[in-house]
């Protein structure tokens, strides 16, 4: 029996690994009833599909995306997308990020790790990680004031909108009412830095030198979606990371001792367990491989995570191992035109937090399995962890 064609979001939702391999192995161009879509899950097709937007394109109309968020431009092609991407860029490029943000992410880890010295039981993820995640993408996004749970909110309603197949209202009317209030709080922004223009995101959008500049409301569906994307996945990839590192005590006084081993780990982390598993596109045109043809209109997924773990392309991809040769090749950011704008911000969290949290507490270990859910969106959903309670390493004690 085709292992595609009934499945649903909740066969892959606990662990999707088994089953991609059965896809990668067996139906690679994979049709599902049960997702309304095709799955293509080895790393050459993955890659594929990347390359090719004018077969494969991220443009869809009416989308969940552009329902929940407005028109973002992760839905858009060709020189729509050009211009929303090209206002953004500026404050995330490596240069800047490491000139602008990565010391206020150095200070702000090293902050919240302390605040943890007299908690000797805490949960890495709520405790450490997602408020660590959350003030990095709103200082850089400029809004400053936002509380974590204020993120927290809005990334969880926006994510709801954009899975929101059954048309549930209470999710739209969730969804709107974040969209709303992250409208409301970046029109002020827009305003406050037309007239005192400085690092962030927002203030680029304002900014940038376009034929026809950006709307407030275009501005602020930029941010709804670094909001509904950028939160989420630093938190998984930080909290995945620390996790392994006390799994493997060697590689972790590896990674502490040494910058360029630390960088490698935050690369096999996004290839070993892949935030986005997966990235939506359509088909444009008919295109068939092989005895199977997709038709225009059709949707798909290009399995990113699945990708990831290819035999094909890693050797024995489910270890994790900073040491692999083709460490760099990982799909986990994409590599097209809607390549991952925050990639450097994303690599400069984990560059800054991981350091901060190992060097400022004694005897950090994991003190339960962490259970790892989702699979458009993976990761820890907490990890529990404990250390000595020394106090603040180095501080008097
Ligand atoms: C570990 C962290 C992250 C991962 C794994 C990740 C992954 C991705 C992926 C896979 C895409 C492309 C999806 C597609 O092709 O359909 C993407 C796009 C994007 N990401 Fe990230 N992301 C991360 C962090 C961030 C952060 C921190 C920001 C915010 C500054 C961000 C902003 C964006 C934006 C704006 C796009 C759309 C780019 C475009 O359409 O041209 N991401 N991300």
């Amino acid at each position: 029996m085709p292992i595609a064609r009934d499945l649903t979001s909740k066969d892959l939702y606990a662990n999707p690994y088994p089953v991609y391999r059965a896809l990668r192995d067996d139906e690679p161009w994979a049709w599902s009833d049960g997702l309304g879509m095709w799955l293509v899950s080895r790393y050459e097709d993955v890659v594929f599909v990347d390359e090719h937007p004018e077969i494969f394109t991220a443009h869809q109309e009416n989308s969940l995306a552009e329902r929940t968020m407005g028109l973002v431009m992760i839905r858009t092609d060709g020189d729509a997308h050009r211009r929303l991407r090209s206002a953004v860029d500026g404050p995330l490029k490596r240069r800047n990020v490491r000139q602008q943000w990565s010391a206020g992410l150095t200070s702000h880890a090293t902050e919240l790790a302390g605040r943890l010295a007299e908690k000797p039981e805490f949960d890495l993820v709520s405790d450490f990680a997602a408020p660590f995640a959350a003030q990095a993408l709103m200082r850089t996004a400029g809004l400053p004031d936002v509380t974590t749970g204020q993120v927290v909110e809005w990334s969880r309603a926006f994510i709801a909108g954009l899975a929101n197949h059954d048309d549930d209202p209470a999710v739209w009317e969730r969804a709107g009412r974040a969209r709303t209030e992250v409208g409301e709080l970046v029109r002020e922004a827009v305003a406050r830095v037309a007239a005192a223009p400085d690092h962030t995101v927002i203030s680029a959008m304002v900014h940038a030198e376009l034929a026809e500049p950006l709307t407030a409301e275009e501005i602020a569906t930029q941010v709804r979606l670094m909001i509904s994307g950028g939160f989420n996945e630093p938190w998984h990839a930080l909290a995945t990371l620390v996790w392994q590192l006390c799994e493997q005590p060697q590689l972790r006084d590896r990674v502490l001792a040494d910058s360029e081993a630390l960088d490698a780990a935050i690369e096999e982390t996004m290839r070993w367990l892949t935030p986005v598993g997966a990235f939506p596109r359509q088909l444009a045109v008919d295109h068939t491989v092989g005895d199977v043809t997709l038709r225009a209109g059709d949707k798909l997924l290009a399995l990113a995570a699945s990708a990831n773990r290819d035999d094909r392309k890693f050797a024995a991809p489910d270890a994790f191992d900073i040491d692999r040769p083709e460490l760099s090749d990982h799909l986990a950011f994409s590599l097209g035109a809607h390549y991952c704008l925050g990639t450097y911000l994303a690599r400069e969290q984990l560059r800054t937090a991981v350091p901060a949290l190992f060097n400022s507490l004694t005897g950090l270990r994991v003190s339960s399995t962490p259970t790892l859910v989702g699979w458009m969106f993976r990761g820890p959903e907490s990890v529990l962890m404990r250390h000595d309670a020394q106090g603040v390493k180095g501080a008097a004690q």
